[in-house]
């Protein structure tokens, strides 16, 4: 049994010690401001330089259109008030999902206290967006569409490419929050027509407190910060150019055979837990899931009993966000995809990470089930598990 099985990688994943390696040198010696005109401040803005282009080639980008942020949380800010504040003579109107991060939902709340109208289009049962309801809820002032690309609960990956088109069509600017499937779902700002996409970089082992919104070269957007002109006017001040480097070198570090490895693992946890009788897989399966993400719901068990059970066994989970976990009310994503009180509050999700071992997937098939055994014995909906659950579970 390994120390602590890690299986909360949607909320924050361990930091690559090579990371670590590189940006010990942006603390240490090459500390110098990126924006200073001596040899310490070349030596940062060069890293700056190098680490905008590693990033700015991974998503089929220019380097002059990766503004860097404090994470996902200020990248989300900036595009939907960015555009919204930039546009609002062509409209008041933002597009976007049931199932998106608390980053968005709460911005798009905001804004309509500001004199913006939102919409929030409905998900089928597997947490799909449809591109022929955002072309119906499309309306003149209609400025912009916000859909996270690859789900943080439930790991559906959307169809970028066929929202895009829809976009396109009708003019209506485009964003992604992809925060959970940056390096793990392809991302080509081209081919999806995106204007602006939202990447942080704790999600994929790099340190926290650092993230950066794609911004396509002529989109108007305001920035949320003024001061000095760093980041093209777009985001005032100094960058931090330990971490920019090592979300760049993460990025580097993000290989075809992990995303492999880390999709075996994961279908190898679904196989093994849909054993457990009542329990359901939420979300689709094979290629149109996050390769790391399994979430289940458990008939007649609360998640968050299950989760902390599993935690006296040293074994992480999470019933759903991280950001929403406090909340002991259903998961609005579960609500979305179609699941009763019951059946979302039974959740639990688990994800993986290319530091996930083999023995931590059979910790999890090894404890689990007597736990939901247990807690279905203790459980006050009995009546409705013996109901559907065959004897003995
Ligand atoms: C989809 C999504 N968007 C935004 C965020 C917020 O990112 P950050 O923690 O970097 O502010 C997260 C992280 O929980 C996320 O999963």
């Amino acid at each position: 049994m390994p120390k602590v099985a890690y299986l909360d990688n949607a909320a924050s994943t361990k930091t690559d010690p090579k990371v670590v390696e590189a940006m010990l040198p942006y603390f240490n010696e090459k500390y110098g401001n990126a924006s200073s005109l001596h040899s310490k401040g070349l030596e940062a803005k060069e890293a700056l330089d190098r680490a905008r282009k590693t990033i700015a080639k991974s998503i089929n980008a220019k380097s002059e259109e990766i503004i860097f942020t404090s994470g996902g949380t200020e990248s989300d800010n900036f595009a939907i008030k960015g555009i919204a504040f930039a546009n609002k003579q062509m409209g008041n109107h933002i597009i976007t999902t049931s199932i998106e991060h608390k980053a968005i939902l709460n911005t798009c709340k905001w804004l309509e206290t500001q004199g913006f109208e939102t919409t929030m289009l409905p998900v089928d049962n597997e947490g799909f967006v449809s591109p022929e309801e955002l072309e119906k809820a499309i309306t003149d002032k209609t400025i912009l569409l916000s859909v996270i690309h690859g789900n943080s609960e439930i790991g559906t990956i959307q169809d970028l490419q066929a929202l895009g088109e829809v976009c396109k069509k009708h003019k209506v600017y485009f964003h992604t929050d992809a925060c959970q499937s940056y390096t793990k779902a392809g991302i080509d700002v081209k081919k999806q027509n995106l204007d602006l996409v939202t990447i942080n970089s704790h999600k994929i082992h790099g340190p926290k407190g650092v993230g950066a919104l794609y911004v396509k070269q002529g989109v108007k957007i305001t920035p949320l910060f003024h001061g000095g002109d760093h980041e093209f006017k777009l985001r005032a001040g100094t960058e931090n150019i330990p971490g920019i480097v090592g979300f760049a070198e993460a990025v580097k570090l993000a290989s075809k055979k992990d995303i492999e490895r880390i999709t075996k693992l994961r279908d190898k946890l679904i196989e093994g837990v849909l054993k457990i009788p009542g329990t359901r897989l939420n979300g689709p399966r094979g290629e149109k899931r996050l390769c790391n993400n399994t979430n289940f719901s458990f008939m007649g068990v609360e998640g968050e009993s299950i989760g902390g059970y599993l935690n006296l066994k040293s074994i992480c989970s999470s019933t759903g966000s991280a950001c929403s976990e406090a909340l002991l009310e259903p998961s609005k994503v579960l609500m979305a995809i179609g699941l009763t009180h019951e059946e979302a509050n039974g959740s639990l999700r688990l994800t993986i990470s290319k530091f996930t071992t083999e023995e931590e997937i059979e910790a999890v098939l090894k404890e689990l089930p007597p736990i939901i055994k247990k807690l279905r014995r203790m459980s006050p909906i009995d009546k409705v598990v013996k109901h559907v659950l065959p004897k003995n579970n």
